[in-house]
């Protein structure tokens, strides 16, 4: 057991969050080797049941981002445009006899959506909620030696829209096997808290819930212990518990770590602690758990303090899907989002607005960013037809239980958010959710109560819409410690005002509409829109200067120069990080995703990336836009991002046209001259020295494919992914910014296609496919890995451009 903890830091992660084979315990990937069937199968729930014409396939799994775009797909243009329905997966599996004296669990990280699942053709139960993790105990029902078993899902996505954006359909989070002792630590069965943190010591509380799920009463001993992130020993405990058979009982121990190495957004120091259960000194299981030492709290007046130190809240929104994987989870696929994210310097994300998948809580906890989890979207009133309301009667609590369970130890996580708009959070009687009602302050409180039963160590907000306050039923109930606010920035300090001795965050800011490199001018015009095209351009496109948002909502630079003068507020979350699938607003079809992103779907900046980084890093910036491929004698705005210096000049084929600095609270600079090909080259100075230069280039025709790996070495797991961009040039290697060359991907070794975008919002081509047409010049191929060493080769050709091939390693 020792050499277990010679790992260094990412070992010890890699360990908690996989729980490799331990004594007593196993959890292991069931990930490999299903059948499949899109659509329903009578009878499919038996184990004789002939599933031999199946599709073979391994999870994560996600159909309907396998389908068609289609408008009259149920999920509409909202949810996607994708197809959903009704799809079965079986799983055939044998034991060995040496199990026979433990339990056997299936872990599911979640299922889109009202899973039924069945092992030997017993019904083991049903859960609705696409977004929940939950478990089943498999052993009464097991067969064990040669006599195999079999399970069976159904999964019913069919009634649609249930969802205002895409979600995907299928078992498209992990599933894990697990064996334990019949004495084990309990499901989420351990609680970690820091009720006294200082730069001297830390007081670590370690809840733990141990169940005897066997036949005969047992004394147990407990050991706690805590080791840092270099694996060292650094507290320890141990005490022991008398259980009768069935039963499940609490030991709770205090630890005290000396000098702790705080967990912050900057550097995410992380401990583990590992419950060892022993009888008759032999250790019967072992069971890991997260562990970062922090304190934080929320002041209304002054917002944010981390460790004692003030800071903001840098965050965004995020919808769990991954654009062209769909919803199928890749750690990869998360952790390149979170990278980008963290290079604009953002240090906050939003859930929005459900559970997310484990391992996207397990990279904020080691890549520093906090996270407002968040529970649901509705309550007991609906968004959609077929949404959740119709399960929440019987299951919210259940889920909502589940959700802190499962979550609760993870130091990134520093909010929980119960809901999001809920209809039920206006009971104003001419507000925009009538028939309005009071309900809204009984179920907050109701959720609130639930969540502080589970963890009374976290603060609990509420993504709200309504203006004032006083017509929030869920802002009056008193049941949320945060003012959570989405929006509407001219009323954040109204709303502070009236509710001045509560914290605030705007839990959605901006809404702004972008396309990646298209441009409308003037640009110093800002339109607005609401849904379904209003001031839109005809090839939907957005344009990508930030004057162009939602009519409820702001442009990026609006929001955020309220918030620099408002110090109260704790921080803000843009809508959102990443485009997403779903909510094309303000088209509809035949657009089918976001405008939102600061990123595209593709995983490309937009020109607001850069204004982020401009003024939420201090890293030196500068950034030009838009592209300089124009017609002669157009007026054409250039903008240009930048920091840390006291103004840019910019020059045309050598030629000043002047100096500009920001005034007051503006956050960006902008020349008007005409068109003339050529270059277009900025320079930032502070203090008369130059701190950076940023040039475009008139590009001519498209002549080559470029090709850039994010990853040149990939783990032969099967799982890992390189995001390979696709550029489009002129002879000289300039990007030609309105290219749009069909290119076709040829791939030969160990890797294949796992898919290809190109960011562009109204594309109906696949994203399973060898072939992907350039979208403002640039397009996207992802390779994954397969589980053999050796080397990927691709080669990106298209008519009449030389073509281009990239190696990448496996290893
Ligand atoms: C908000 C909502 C989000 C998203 C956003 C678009 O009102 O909470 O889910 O729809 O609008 O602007």
């Amino acid at each position: 057991m020792k050499n277990l903890f010679c790992l260094n830091l990412i070992g010890l992660i890699v360990l908690l969050s996989s729980c490799a084979q331990l004594e007593g315990r196993t959890r292991a990937s069931f990930n490999q080797g299903w059948k499949f069937y899109l659509g329903d199968a009578t009878g499919a729930e038996r184990p004789e049941f002939n599933d031999s014409a199946w599709r073979k396939l391994d999870l994560p799994h996600d159909w309907s981002i396998e389908g068609e775009f289609d408008v009259n797909n149920p999920a509409t243009p909202g949810g996607g445009a994708l197809p959903g329905g009704m799809a079965w997966y079986r799983k055939t599996f044998i034991l060995p006899s040496s199990l026979k004296d433990k339990i056997v669990f299936i872990d599911f990280d979640g299922i889109y959506r009202n899973s039924e699942i069945w092992i030997n053709g017993q019904f083991l139960g049903k859960r609705p909620n696409g977004y929940i993790s939950f478990r089943y105990d498999l052993t009464p029902y097991l067969n064990y030696g040669m006599k195999s078993n079999t399970i069976a899902i159904k999964v019913d996505n069919s009634q649609q829209p249930n969802s205002r954006w895409y979600s995907g359909s299928g078992i498209y989070r992990n599933v894990w096997l697990v064996t334990a002792s019949k004495v084990h630590v309990d499901h989420w069965g351990t609680y970690v808290t820091t009720p006294v943190v200082n730069n001297d010591s830390a007081t670590v509380l370690i809840t733990s819930k141990i169940k005897n799920g066997g036949l005969q009463p047992v004394t147990l001993e407990i050991k706690t212990l805590l080791y840092d992130g270099d694996s060292n020993l650094v507290a320890g405990s141990s005490a022991t518990l008398e259980l009768s058979a069935g039963i499940t009982g609490e030991s709770s121990e205090k630890l005290v770590v000396s000098h702790p190495r705080l967990w912050s957004v900057t550097q995410p120091n992380l401990y583990g602690v590992v419950t060892q259960i022993f009888i008759n000194g032999q250790m019967v299981d072992e069971y890991n758990t997260p562990l970062g030492i922090r304190y934080y709290t929320f002041d209304a007046e002054k917002g944010f303090f981390l460790n004692g130190k003030p800071m903001k809240i840098y965050g965004v929104c995020n919808h769990h899907d991954l654009g062209a994987l769909g919803s199928a989870i890749n750690t990869r696929a998360i952790e390149r989002q979170l990278e980008m994210l963290k290079e604009m310097g953002c240090n906050g994300i939003r859930t929005s607005h459900n559970p997310p998948a484990p391992e996207l809580l397990d990279l904020c906890d080691r890549m520093g960013f906090l996270v407002i989890d968040e529970a649901f979207d509705m309550w007991k009133r609906p968004k959609n037809k077929f949404d959740y309301h119709l399960d929440w009667d019987k299951w919210h609590t259940r889920d909502l239980q589940d959700q802190v369970l499962r979550d609760r130890n993870h130091p990134s996580v520093i909010i929980w958010s119960i809901g999001n708009e809920v209809p039920e959070q206006s009971f104003h009687p001419e507000g925009p959710h009538s028939p309005a009602d009071s309900s809204g302050i009984a179920i907050a409180r109701e959720l609130a109560g639930i969540v502080r039963s589970l963890d009374p160590s976290r603060p609990i907000t509420f993504g709200a819409d309504q203006v004032d306050g006083e017509s929030n039923a869920v802002i009056q109930s008193g049941a949320i410690d945060i003012i959570g606010y989405n929006y509407r920035h001219h009323y954040w300090k109204d709303v502070h005002t009236k509710w001045a001795y509560k914290p605030f965050i705007a839990t959605e800011s901006a809404s702004a509409f972008e396309s990646r490199s298209d441009y409308t001018m003037p640009s110093d015009v800002i339109r607005r829109a609401g849904t379904g095209n209003q001031n839109l351009n005809t090839d939907f496109t957005a344009s990508s200067y930030d004057n162009y948002s939602a009519v409820w909502a702001s442009t990026h630079e609006e929001s955020l120069k309220e918030f620099f003068k408002l110090g109260f507020m704790a921080g803000t979350f843009v809508w959102t990080g990443w485009d997403y699938l779903g909510e094309p607003t303000p088209y509809s079809w035949p657009a089918r995703s976001s405008y939102f992103g600061i990123i595209d779907l593709a995983g490309f900046p937009k020109d607001a990336y850069y204004l982020y980084q401009s003024v939420w890093t201090d890293k030196p910036v500068l950034h030009i836009l838009p592209h300089w491929n124009w017609t002669k004698g157009k007026v054409v705005d250039i903008w240009a991002y930048y920091n840390n210096a006291d103004e840019v000049e910019l020059y045309l084929n050598g030629k000043s046209l002047g100096i500009r600095k920001k005034k007051g609270e503006d956050l960006h600079v902008m020349w008007r001259t005409i068109f003339e090909p050529g270059t277009l080259r900025a320079v930032s100075r502070k203090d008369g020295q130059i701190v950076l230069t940023a040039e475009v280039r008139t590009a001519g025709e498209p002549a080559k494919i470029v090709l850039t790996a994010d990853r040149n070495t990939l783990k032969k797991d099967g799982r890992d992914l390189s995001f390979i961009t696709v550029k489009i040039t002129d002879e000289q290697g300039n990007l030609v910014p309105d290219a749009n060359n069909l290119v076709k991907f040829s791939i030969t070794g160990e890797g294949a296609i796992a898919g290809v975008d190109n960011g562009f919002q109204a594309s109906h081509d696949p994203f399973r496919a060898d072939y992907r047409k350039a979208y403002n010049g640039l397009c996207l191929v992802i390779i994954r890995s397969s589980d053999s060493s050796g080397r990927v080769k691709l080669t990106a050709a298209s008519e009449g451009l030389s073509p281009s091939t990239i190696e990448i390693d496996v290893k």
